[in-house]
């Protein structure tokens, strides 16, 4: 794998093993940064990783923020939108409290909200006044996304802000779910996720293995955004053996 030399990768076995790398990970950093700030994924990729943070000591979590990196929201009327209710099958404030938030209360979690429809990265300014982001843990989807919604063809200064979900991610999340997901969601930016000092990539299972192969090697492109994250400064990979196959 020597073309990826610059690149820090680890392959770990399986699902679980990718998880207690990522939970031990982000326990270690919280150990010695109890007030850090976390720009947090959705999806199933992360759900073990919760699960395991769930486990640990709750003062771990005293002074800790967790920012979101996006929620669906709706139309309201012929020009306003409304955000999804907690209640909505596909609500990511009803995801984090299931996976994470219900296990560890003293949470501090944050959302982007229509603010962002109004004025983009009114959570960016929000993100930076509560010091920035100390790590962003992120996944990426089939079509090459990432922190949050950046579908192809995304800019890479993009910021918090409302998008129409495409429709092969909405397949996918109805697909993973089995319910119908909205048309929109306010997401955080490229620029938002670029900005935080370190970021963790967490990447499993057979159907990303393509699509990792694309970022690995491509140069960067906004044809597959998540390629930016060859520019980042501070970025590790944690991969499972069935994504990584066809590097
Ligand atoms: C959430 C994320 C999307 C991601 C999807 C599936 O909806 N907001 O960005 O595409 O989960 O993610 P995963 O591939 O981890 O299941």
């Amino acid at each position: 794998m020597s073309e990826y030399s610059a690149l820090q990768i680890e392959v770990v076995d399986d699902y679980l093993a990718l998880s207690q790398a990522a939970a031990s990970q982000i326990v270690a950093k919280l150990t010695e940064t109890p007030n850090m700030s976390l720009l947090v994924p959705t999806g199933t990729t992360p759900e073990a990783t919760y699960a395991i943070l769930s486990e640990q000591p709750a003062d771990l979590f005293e002074e800790v923020t967790f920012f979101n990196m996006d929620e669906y929201c709706e139309p309201d009327g012929d020009h306003s939108f409304k955000m999804i209710e907690p209640s909505h099958p596909q609500s990511y404030k009803n995801y984090m409290d299931r996976h994470i938030l219900r296990a560890q209360p003293a949470i501090v979690s944050r959302f982007p909200d229509l603010k962002d429809t109004e004025r983009p990265g009114s959570y960016d300014e929000l993100i930076e006044a509560h010091g920035g982001i100390d790590l962003c843990v992120t996944a990426i989807g089939e079509d090459g996304h990432t922190f949050g919604f950046n579908f192809p063809g995304t800019p890479v200064d993009s910021v918090t802000r409302l998008v129409e979900v495409n429709e092969s991610t909405q397949a996918v999340n109805q697909k993973l779910t089995g319910a119908p997901v909205p048309e929109h969601a306010i997401t955080t930016g490229l620029a938002t996720g670029m900005a935080a000092k370190e970021v963790l990539v967490l990447v499993s299972g057979a159907r990303k293995a393509a699509i990792l192969k694309r970022v690995l090697h491509g140069e960067v492109s906004p044809e597959v955004p998540a390629t930016i994250l060859h520019d980042h400064p501070n970025c590790k990979w944690l991969i499972d053996q069935a994504a990584a196959s066809q590097l």
